[in-house]
């Protein structure tokens, strides 16, 4: 059996990149086509999990549109699919990449493995572009990897039969376990970096596309009114590399007080500044998985959101993008919330998602974990 994973983007790779040593670890045959629709956010990945891509596209421009991106993507990625006996394709949650990579499977009539699969809003502008993406790739795939129970009942409204589906958690708690077992938290460390030892700070993202521009304007103002009148708190904000988030950041946050911006840092690093963080804002899927399992409250910066689980667990609050909401917000955070947050069970899974999906591609035999 030989198998292709396909991903080009910082948070494919942290949720393939467990699956991928698990795929190795049982001798599958498994090689990466990277695509590179990321650049230096990727290489910092592959580089915490020494992993090597076996193709590399190198599709990454700068401030390219979705139609450069994807009519790219299918010249590169067709040829070694027609080149190579692939039995499958793997793909990851909801980019770009997933989706054209996933039409050409279609297109080269070789099976597609989807991994997060089933995550919905049920409005194809929010998120854009990934809701149509990871609906489009449901369409396409032949096995759906869904991290929860509610993922897979959404895929089972949309006419995929039960012995398609695996519930696996998610990978992403792999990623997490991997990175603190393999290698050494460095929290200490980073906050010295920052200046924020014994400090309490904010770990704040926020990089989607229907966030940017007037949007995050918006949520940024909340934010340094909270910070203007509370100034115990500090904050740190990993600054995404697209030149439409860094333009606004820039103007709305340098030289804020207690605001201290800074380039993506590795996973090894961003773990560790989560781990000593107050709690969490963002906009990132991934971060509202993670946070739960490291016991951090979010607020999560959108009207929507795929990942429901968290919200009724309890450890993270759909907040929006007003101001006036996201002020009070955080002033609420600042009370016995705080603590019920910050004790709530992560719903995503245990750790196995990986050796789950190993086993199913090697027997298709459907054994789901119910979360
Ligand atoms: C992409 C995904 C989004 C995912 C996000 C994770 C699509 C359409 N969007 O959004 O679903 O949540 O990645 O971060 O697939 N850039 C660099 N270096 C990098 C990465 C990006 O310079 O390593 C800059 C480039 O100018 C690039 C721009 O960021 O053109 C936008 O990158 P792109 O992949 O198109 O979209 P993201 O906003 O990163
Ligand atoms: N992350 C990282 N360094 C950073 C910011 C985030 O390693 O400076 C990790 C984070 O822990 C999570 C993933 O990147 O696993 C989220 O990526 P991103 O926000 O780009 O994408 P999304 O989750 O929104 O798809």
């Amino acid at each position: 059996m030989k198998i292709a994973m396909i991903f080009g983007t910082r948070p494919e790779a942290i949720k393939m990149a467990p699956l991928y040593k698990q795929m190795k670890k049982e001798n599958i045959e498994v090689e990466i086509i990277s695509t590179g629709q990321h650049k230096e956010m990727l290489n910092q990945v592959f580089e915490i999990f020494d992993i090597k891509p076996d193709f590399d596209l190198k599709i990454m421009r700068h401030d390219q549109s979705l139609e450069e991106l994807s009519s790219a993507l299918i010249n590169k990625i067709s040829p070694i699919l027609k080149q190579k006996e692939y039995d499958y394709i793997f793909v990851h949650g909801d980019t770009t990449t997933t989706f054209i990579a996933s039409l050409c499977g279609f297109y080269s009539k070789i099976p597609v493995c989807h991994v997060e699969a089933g995550l919905r809003t049920n409005d194809i502008y929010y998120p854009f572009p990934e809701e149509m993406n990871r609906k489009l790739v449901g369409t396409i795939a032949m096995y759906h990897f869904a991290p929860t129970v509610l993922a897979k009942d959404n895929l089972l409204k949309e006419g995929i039969k039960e012995d398609q589906i695996l519930i696996t958690g998610n990978t992403v708690v792999d990623a997490l376990n991997w990175i603190i077992k393999n290698k050494k938290l460095e929290i200490k460390n980073i906050q010295k970096q920052f200046g924020l030892e014994d400090k309490k700070y904010i770990l704040l993202t926020l990089h989607r596309r229907e966030n940017q521009g007037e949007v995050m304007m918006k949520i940024l103002s909340g934010i340094k009114k909270y910070l203007s009148e509370n100034k115990e708190y500090h904050l740190i904000y990993p600054v995404h590399l697209n030149p439409n988030v860094r333009k606004i950041v820039k103007e709305e946050l340098q030289n804020v007080e207690r605001v201290i911006l800074t380039d993506p840092l590795s996973y090894i690093e961003f773990v560790s500044l989560m781990e000593g963080s107050h709690y969490i804002m963002t906009d990132s899927g991934g971060l509202q998985e993670e946070a739960p399992h490291i016991g951090k409250p979010v607020l999560v910066l959108r009207n929507e959101t795929e990942r429901p689980e968290a919200i009724r667990s309890g450890v993270a609050e759909l907040v929006g993008t007003d101001p006036d909401k996201i002020y009070k917000s955080m002033k609420t955070l600042n009370t016995a919330k705080y603590d019920d947050m910050s004790e709530s069970k992560n719903p995503f899974g245990d750790g196995n998602a990986s050796k789950r999906i190993t086993n199913f591609i090697k027997n298709k035999k459907v054994n789901n974990f119910l979360v």
